[in-house]
């Protein structure tokens, strides 16, 4: 039986634990060959001296499929380039970036220190970018040098960067810049025949079990029928959106959890009124009283 995905190559970043490491297997499982990105970090992005990018490649390689391990830093402009390179050297070509690596730094944004912005803001933004940013550059040529190219990126966004989420500022704006990112991005490759998508999913991982507390309990598995925190749940979207399948679909961003798929709906231009001339600053309080109440109310932010 012939896979969703039978035979493309798939780039999966942090790939070796969580939603990543479930991306990885059900690409392989329909078919695809994966590079398993992974640097083994922490929690908070520390080195662990971990490999579990090796033991994924290890699952796929036993149930039959093709993986490869990539160590690389995803933040780091050369590592992020070294990994697409990967992809070509290992298989000859790169169909699909998956980028979802990343870590957690919470702290309220007024206690919250210059390191943990930027590492966050690194490691998630510059992580996206950075090796979006080589795989484009490898489609372009591929396009230019008259070569097919129907590649897909998926993005992984965040609730936190649709919504906000109280003590993640620096998370929460990484991500809401992911989902601009795969807009943006959506339409400056879509000539070379490249379509960006992003979810924004919600799952049992460390990263949302590993505090503990309520997060933790309202992940927990049940003791019978559908487990809707399982990280596998996450994957099915995914590997359609890296299917030649999805070739329509474009600068959207889909919330997933559990069994249910929704599309965000972004900033868009709203209510409005036009005075025809500069506005005195006085007249502004009515004017915006007015657009509000015919706005729609913003989603509440996670935890306010
Ligand atoms: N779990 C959720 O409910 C949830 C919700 C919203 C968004 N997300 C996003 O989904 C993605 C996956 O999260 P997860 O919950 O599976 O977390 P996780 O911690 O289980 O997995 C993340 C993986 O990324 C790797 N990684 C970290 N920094 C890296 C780097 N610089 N280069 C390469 N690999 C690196 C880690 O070693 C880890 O294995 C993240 O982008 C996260 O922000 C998760």
């Amino acid at each position: 039986m012939s896979g969703v995905v039978d035979g493309r190559v798939v780039i999966v970043t942090g790939a070796g634990r969580g939603i990543g490491r479930a991306h990885a297997l059900a690409f392989a499982a329909e078919g695809a060959k994966v590079v398993v990105n992974d640097i083994g970090a922490g929690l908070d992005g520390s080195a662990t001296g971990e490999s579990p990018a090796e033991q994924v490649v290890a699952e796929i390689v036993a149930a039959g499929g093709e993986a490869v391990v990539n160590g690389d830093d995803v933040a780091d402009w050369a590592g992020a380039e070294n990994l697409i390179r990967t992809a070509i050297d290992t298989y000859g070509r790169l169909d699909v970036l998956v980028n979802n690596a990343g870590f957690l730094r919470d702290r309220m944004l007024v206690g919250m220190s210059e390191q943990e912005w930027d590492a966050v803001v690194r490691v998630h933004l510059k992580g996206h970018f950075a090796t979006l940013r080589h795989a484009a550059a490898y489609w372009r040529a591929e396009a230019k040098a008259g070569n097919p190219v129907d590649a897909r990126i998926v993005n992984t966004s965040s609730g936190a960067g649709l919504q906000g989420s109280i003590g993640q500022g620096n998370y929460a704006a990484a991500k809401a810049g992911i989902a601009e990112l795969t807009i943006q991005a959506a339409a400056e490759l879509k000539n070379y025949g490249v379509t960006v998508n992003a979810i924004a999913p919600a799952a049992r991982t460390r990263m949302t079990v590993g505090a503990g507390g309520a997060m933790a309990e309202a992940m927990a598995a049940p003791e019978e029928g559908f487990d809707a925190m399982a990280p596998e749940n996450i994957s099915p979207l995914v590997v359609w959106l890296g299917s030649v399948d999805s070739k329509d679909v474009s600068g959207r961003v889909f919330e997933v959890e559990g069994g249910k798929i929704t599309v965000a709906e972004g900033w868009r231009h709203g209510p409005a009124q036009d005075k025809g001339a500069r506005w005195e600053p006085k007249e502004i309080g009515p004017v915006v009283a007015d657009l509000l109440a015919k706005a729609e109310d913003p989603v509440p932010v996670y935890g306010a």
